[in-house]
Formats: structure tokens, C-alpha cells, sequence
């Protein structure tokens, strides 16, 4: 028996829905066509549909893609078509569950497609199946409690809330969808509350689903290691699942909380790319699933392994947001959808919009060797040439001489930090600097006081000996009192003197999950409250030191997400700091996150991760794309390289305000033509505009390379602003059709890995 007459078309209501635009801003709406019964959010161009169908109010998919006029749309979802509607013929209930697109799945019903959602009764039994119930719209967009997600006021954004219910398990499922007057995204995000007497377990909650026909699409996916973070794959969508996850207890250096699916013509220009990206840091899954009929399901959300939450009655599961994209102006077009939202709508803060301080770290300068004197030598030497402030890096606590103690062990060694902390801070704050500081606050040593204190605070099986990841076990965050100690550790470092600064480091992934925190039925939540513990944590420093300028890190960047983005405005992007490394790194990066966030530094060379030596000029380059900075002993360095300094600081300070606000074009990527890269920001304003180019490799007996700048006012004239730096560009004056569509010419340079920059300005605007 089924519950057609239960949930049938009567029972649907429908509170503060509006079939009218909006008058304040017609760049988006939401509204609910009664007659259809189809819902139609529109953003600045795209439109995205869901409907209502059958006696059982099933919630489908219909549309996603360029904006729409109508929303007559039903039809999109074939249910005229055989398998029929269940209630019509149940016969073939589960042949209809099975192909209907699904706006938010069940399980095991009859849907063998995989799903969003699965949960185990205390009977041990596990179905689960939603219908519509009623929805509402508003102005605006809620927090998500506990968890970073995007904001907007009341005329920056709408939400749409459909709520769902499977009524055997009196489960209600509140699917959420906001939308933004200024950026073409949708953020998705599902809450489960159990409104039944008994407790349910919920084994998967996934966050967004779009379930759509197959186009002959191709996914993109980012992958690496570490020092080799984010390189993009591009790979034709087929029949059966692909998916990239993560269960490492971070979104990690190997796969990367975001998918795209595209057409194959798609370009940089044009096409359509359907993209997820996934606000969250912790174990994640993104999956594409291609049906027997050539429809995909992509879906995205916490990685249902080793994830079990026992929801009690009247309890509720917030899951985390998921960014849906769609853009008709292909790959480039989506990767500045994301960078406008995520600048507007999820980074905070003081320096959200703020130029960063140029920062000079120890870290590769000495590793774990170095004392006041030794940091004073580089302030002061580093304070002459222009550099903003003195960032000390990982050995300054407990007893850490190397990387196998003292994690836990928030206390200044005053043997290396001679005259304390207050003192170094001063004296560098004297020198005209500011100062940061380097801590890894969820992780434990064996080797530490604190271990010592409390072996049960550190994650791991009972019975087992516990795995060690770069000597270090990391901290049950879970626990309020783990939380509390180690907070307050950190607290009074930051309260004891001027500390302007923060790098978050977090350098092992998790294992062995168990917690002495947590009873047995509630294990499987470890994972998930572990992330929530970190940002909790977060949030209480972001908002006890409100001027606090924190820059997120794992081991590189194997927790570079939109997750960490809203408490850190930028986040160390990889620990290779090569300029022809960072090329590629950069661009898996920037195909998502704007320039503004990636910690990018000018490293000495040969380079430490991979031994090749480049020239300083181009290191500054490469490194002007993200948040600029140095990771070198200034005190040791080439003269020749030390005197180009001054001039790296007057070029950052010269281009921050473009590179970190203006619209990125990617021109040419080293990954895919093996010999040089090529990379443009245009202001908003289109007045100008920074040119990258960077020859990986010199070839012999070749002519000039034309490249195409896109992005500037097509009817003005440009002239290049820095032509006497590149005399062989003979021609210096272009319109920006001129530029857009046929390009210029890239003189030959003699040389491997020679980098310039080509700055174009509106000829009536010379600087
Ligand atoms: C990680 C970071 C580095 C450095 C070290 C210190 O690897 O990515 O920048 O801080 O830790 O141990």
C-alpha cells in the first residue's frame, strides 16, 4: 500500500511563496507555480527547476541551465512515459523509481541508482523514501548552525525551503536552496529531523543531487599529493559510477571537494559547465553516476564510510552546503562565478577586501633551527627591503627541535625565544613589522607533557596500538574538554604579546577513528564532530581576536576548500613553493578559489621540494598571483637577488588591488602545452589589465607565440603601460577587440623559465 491519499495534492501548503518578481531585484526570483507545480529559481542567467509529481508528490529534477521565461516544464520529467507513476500502476513501482530524476533520493525502494540518503531503523531495517510536504521562500539566507556556509542580506539573496517527509519513519528532510542577485550559484544544503518517537540512525546524508540526461559530458576532477596539489583531469563521463572522495578526515591533498561536468566543446568562453563545490573540510564524496538510460546523477556530500549518527527523537542533522554552478560561458565563465561568490559571500573579516601584509616566513629559511637572534637578523634585514612582517614558523614550543615532540605543548621555549616572546614581538613591531605565528592546534606528540597528562585525548582504537603520522596523533576535538584546553593554550600565546597573525597547520591525516569521548552507538559520528570541533574552534579565535589575520594550512594545501575559506581569508596553497610547480598548482587552485585567497611565497633556490633553480624575477611573478610573500633567509640569499627585492614589494603593491579584485581569465596552461603558462586579470572596471606569461622552456628556431586577451572593453584602446620593460614588443597600443580576437605577438625569449608581466591600460588613463 502506498500513501498517495495521505500526501496527496490536499495536504500541500505553501507559506510566503509569491508567483510575482520581485521588484527589488530582477536579477533573481523564486517562485512556485501552483498549476504546474513546478518551482523556478532564476539567478542573473541560469534557472533552475524543480517539480512536484504524481499523487505521491515524488520531487523531481526538470532543468538546470541558461535562464528560462517560462516554467512550463513539467513535461522535462517524462512522467507520461513508461515506467509509469507508481500510483497509476504500482506494478512498476520500482522501474519508475528507478529512471525518475530525483531531486533528493531515498534507498532501497526501488531506486537502485545510488542515493542521498540511508538510514537504519532500531529494528535494523533500512528504507526510506520523500515527498513534498510544503515549502516556503524568503528574503535572505540562514546561518548553518555550526558550520561555514555562504551569507547574503535580505537583497542580496532568496531561499527557497521544500519540506519532505517520509512518513513510515516520520523523518522530515528540509532541502534549502539559496540564490544571489550578483552570481549565478545555488547553494543547496539538506537538514534531517527525526520526528518519530525512536532514535534513527542515519548511515548517509549527502548534500545536493542533480539528477539530468547525459550530453555527452565530460567530468573534471583535481588530484595530487603532497607539493603536488589540485592538477585538473579532464575525462569523458561513462556508463556506471566515477567518483573522487576523501575519508582522511580532510578534504586532502589527493582528491578535491569538487566536480564539474561539461560539454566537450565547452572552452575556456563558451559552453556549458555544470559544477559542485563543497563547503566543508572533512571526509567528502563526489560521485557521477551515469544510469542505463543515459541519465547522470551527480551527487555531493559527507563521505558516507565509517559516518553513522544517531538522531534521537526531536533531534535534528544539519548537513553541510553544497555550490551548484552552471555556466554557459564554459570553464572561464564558471571559475569566476565561483571566485565572485566566494569573495562577496563567504570569505569575513577585516581583510576580506583588505591588501594582505607582505610576510617573510622562517620556515624554509632555518626549519626548526633558529632562536630570537636568528629571527631578528632576518626582521631586520627583511624590514629594510620593504617586507611587512615576520611570520615565525613551527619549533618555538615545548621542547621541538625536529617533528618528533611538543605538539600540545603551547608554551613558549624561552632557551630558543630568548627573552621571551613579548620580547621578539617588540623588537620587530620596532623594526616597523608585524609579527605571526605558527601552530598546529589538533594534534598531540607522544613525546609531550600533555600525552603524558592524557593518552585518551589522542584518536585512537581502544586495544590497538594507535598509527603515527609524522610522529603525531591527532587530538579528540570531539571532546569539549580537549577543545577548551588547547584553545586556551593557544589564547594566552596570542594574549601575551602583539601577534597579528596566524598560520593553522594541521599535518597528518586522521586513522584509526575511535574516541574515549564518544559511547559505542556514536562512533560513527567522530569523523564529522571532529570537523565540527575545528570549526567551532575557529570561530572562537576569529571572533576573541577580531583583527587577527589567519591563514589556514595542512601540510601545504591538503585543506584548501571553501570549508576553511569562510574562518581564514587565504590558505597556504602547497608546500612547493617552485615557481614552475606553482604554475600548475595554482591554476587547479584558481579554477575555483579567488587569486586573493592562495598563500603564494618567493622561495630560495635550488628549491627545496624539487631541487630546480629559477630565476628570483620569476619567482616574484608567480607568486604576485596569490597572496605574496617569502619563504627564504633573506640574511643568505644572492645579493642580486636580495637587491630585486624593493622592487617585488613596490610590484605587489602596485597590482594587489588588481590581482586580488579583478576577473581572471586563464590564456595558456603549462600542464597542458608543456612549454609556457599564461594567465590575465582584467579590473571590473576594465581599465586595465596584468598579464602573466612565463616561458617554461625556451624552444630553438621559433617565432613569436600568439596569445588572445579576453576580459577588456572591446571598443576602447589599451596601450602596455610597462612597454620599456619588453622593448621586443614593438607594437604597444591595441583595442580590446583587437585584443580579445586576434591577440598579440610574444616575442621569443632565449631561456627556461623566464617570466614577464604585460600591463595594459586605457590609453586615456596612463599612470
Ligand atoms: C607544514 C607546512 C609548512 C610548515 C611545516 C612546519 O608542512 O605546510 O609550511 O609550516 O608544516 O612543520
Amino acid at each position: 500500500m502506498h500513501r498517495a491519499n495521505a500526501l496527496g495534492r490536499g495536504n500541500r501548503k505553501c507559506s510566503g511563496c509569491t508567483a510575482k518578481t520581485t521588484e527589488r531585484n530582477q536579477n533573481m526570483n523564486i517562485i512556485y507555480n501552483e498549476k504546474n507545480r513546478v518551482f523556478k529559481l532564476d539567478t542573473p542567467h541560469t534557472s533552475y527547476c524543480i517539480g512536484v509529481v504524481d499523487e505521491e508528490n515524488f520531487l523531481g529534477h526538470v532543468y538546470y541551465g541558461r535562464k528560462l521565461g517560462s516554467d512550463d516544464l513539467a513535461y522535462l520529467m517524462r512522467t507520461g512515459e513508461p515506467p509509469f507513476v507508481p500510483s497509476e500502476n504500482n506494478r512498476d513501482r520500482t522501474s519508475f523509481l528507478d529512471t525518475f530524476p530525483m531531486e533528493y533520493t531515498g534507498h532501497n525502494l526501488g531506486d537502485y541508482r545510488e542515493g542521498t540518503l540511508s538510514v537504519r531503523t532500531l529494528s535494523g531495517h533500512t528504507g526510506v523514501s520523500l515527498s513534498y510536504v510544503s515549502h516556503s521562500i524568503y528574503d535572505g539566507k540562514k546561518a548553518l548552525e555550526g558550520l561555514p556556509a555562504t551569507f547574503g542580506g535580505k537583497d542580496e539573496c532568496k531561499t527557497l525551503e521544500i519540506i519532505c517527509e517520509d512518513p513510515v519513519l516520520k523523518l522530515q528532510v528540509v532541502l534549502s536552496y539559496s540564490i544571489f542577485a550578483d552570481t549565478d550559484a545555488v547553494a543547496r544544503s539538506v537538514r534531517i529531523v527525526n520526528q518519530g518517537g525512536e532514535a534513527v540512525y542515519l548511515t548517509k546524508v549527502l548534500s545536493a543531487c542533480i539528477d539530468m540526461d547525459n550530453d555527452n559530458y565530460e567530468m573534471i576532477t583535481l588530484h595530487g599529493s603532497w607539493a603536488r596539489e589540485r592538477a585538473i583531469q579532464t575525462y569523458p563521463v561513462r556508463k556506471g559510477k566515477q567518483s573522487v572522495g576523501s575519508v582522511r578526515g580532510e578534504s586532502s591533498h589527493q582528491e578535491h571537494p569538487f566536480m564539474a561536468w561539461k560539454s566537450r566543446t565547452a572552452t575556456e568562453e563558451t559552453g556549458d559547465v555544470y559544477a559542485m563545490n563543497f563547503v566543508y573540510s572533512g571526509n567528502f564524496l563526489a560521485q557521477i553516476e551515469e544510469s542505463q538510460f543515459g541519465s547522470i546523477r551527480a551527487m555531493m556530500g559527507i563521505h558516507p564510510e565509517d559516518f553513522c549518527w544517531k538522531l534521537e527523537p526531536g533531534g535534528s542533522f544539519q548537513a553541510p552546503e553544497v555550490i551548484c554552478m552552471y555556466s554557459a560561458g564554459g570553464l572561464g565563465g564558471m571559475t569566476r562565478n565561483f571566485h565572485e561568490l566566494y569573495r562577496n559571500h563567504l570569505i569575513r573579516g577585516m581583510y576580506k577586501d583588505k591588501k594582505r601584509p607582505i610576510l617573510i616566513n622562517n620556515w624554509e629559511a632555518t626549519y626548526f633551527d633558529f632562536d630570537t637572534d636568528k629571527l631578528l637578523d632576518i626582521a631586520r634585514q627583511a624590514s629594510a627591503l620593504g617586507i611587512e612582517m615576520l611570520v615565525m614558523d613551527d619549533g618555538w614550543f615545548g621542547h621541538r627541535d625536529d617533528d618528533n615532540s611538543s605538539l600540545g605543548d603551547w608554551f613558549v621555549n624561552e632557551s630558543k625565544i630568548k627573552g621571551g616572546l613579548k620580547y621578539l614581538v617588540d623588537e620587530v613591531n620596532r623594526l616597523g613589522m608585524k609579527f605571526g605565528i605558527w601552530v598546529e592546534p589538533e594534534m598531540i606528540s607522544p613525546d609531550s607533557d600533555l600525552y603524558k597528562e592524557h593518552p585518551d585525548w589522542a584518536i585512537q582504537i581502544p586495544g590497538r596500538v594507535g598509527s603515527l603520522g609524522r610522529n603525531q596523533y591527532v587530538l579528540d576535538l570531539t571532546r569539549k574538554e580537549v577543545r577548551d584546553c588547547i584553545y586556551e593554550r593557544i589564547a594566552a600565546v596570542l594574549r601575551s604579546a602583539n601577534i597579528e597573525y596566524v598560520k593553522w597547520d594541521m599535518n597528518r591525516q586522521l586513522s584509526d577513528f575511535g574516541s574515549f569521548g564518544l559511547p559505542a552507538d556514536r562512533q560513527g559520528e567522530l569523523v564529522h564532530r571532529q570537523t565540527l570541533a575545528l570549526y567551532e574552534m575557529q570561530e572562537r579565535l576569529i571572533t576573541d581576536f577580531p583583527n587577527l589575520l589567519l591563514e589556514n594550512c595542512s601540510g601545504g594545501g591538503a585543506r584548501f576548500d571553501p570549508g576553511m575559506l569562510y574562518y581564514s581569508p587565504q590558505i597556504w596553497c602547497s608546500d612547493d613553493a617552485d615557481a614552475v610547480e606553482r604554475l600548475s598548482i595554482q591554476a587547479g587552485t584558481a579554477l575555483i578559489y579567488p587569486l586573493s585567497t592562495m598563500g603564494a611565497h618567493v622561495s630560495d633556490c635550488p628549491n627545496h621540494t624539487v631541487g630546480r633553480t629559477t630565476p628570483f624575477e620569476t619567482r616574484g611573478y608567480v607568486a604576485l598571483a596569490g597572496t605574496f610573500g617569502y619563504e627564504l633567509d633573506v640574511t643568505k640569499i644572492p645579493e642580486a637577488d636580495r637587491e630585486m627585492i624593493p622592487d617585488q614589494v613596490a610590484m605587489y603593491h602596485k597590482y594587489n588591488d588588481l590581482v586580488r579584485q579583478g576577473d581572471y581569465y586563464r590564456i595558456a596552461r603549462y600542464a597542458d602545452n608543456h612549454f609556457y603558462d599564461c594567465y590575465a586579470v582584467v579590473a571590473k572596471d576594465k581599465s586595465e589589465a596584468l598579464v602573466t606569461y612565463v616561458q617554461v622552456l625556451g624552444r630553438p628556431n621559433f617565432h613569436s607565440r600568439r596569445i588572445r586577451i579576453p576580459g577588456l572593453d572591446p571598443e576602447k584602446t589599451y596601450v602596455i603601460e610597462n612597454a620599456a620593460d619588453w622593448p621586443e614588443i614593438r607594437q604597444t597600443e591595441y583595442r580590446g577587440d583587437t585584443l580579445h580576437y586576434a591577440g598579440i605577438n610574444i616575442p621569443p625569449i632565449s631561456g627556461d623559465f623566464k617570466g614577464r608581466l604585460l600591463h595594459f591600460v586605457l590609453r586615456s588613463h596612463q599612470f
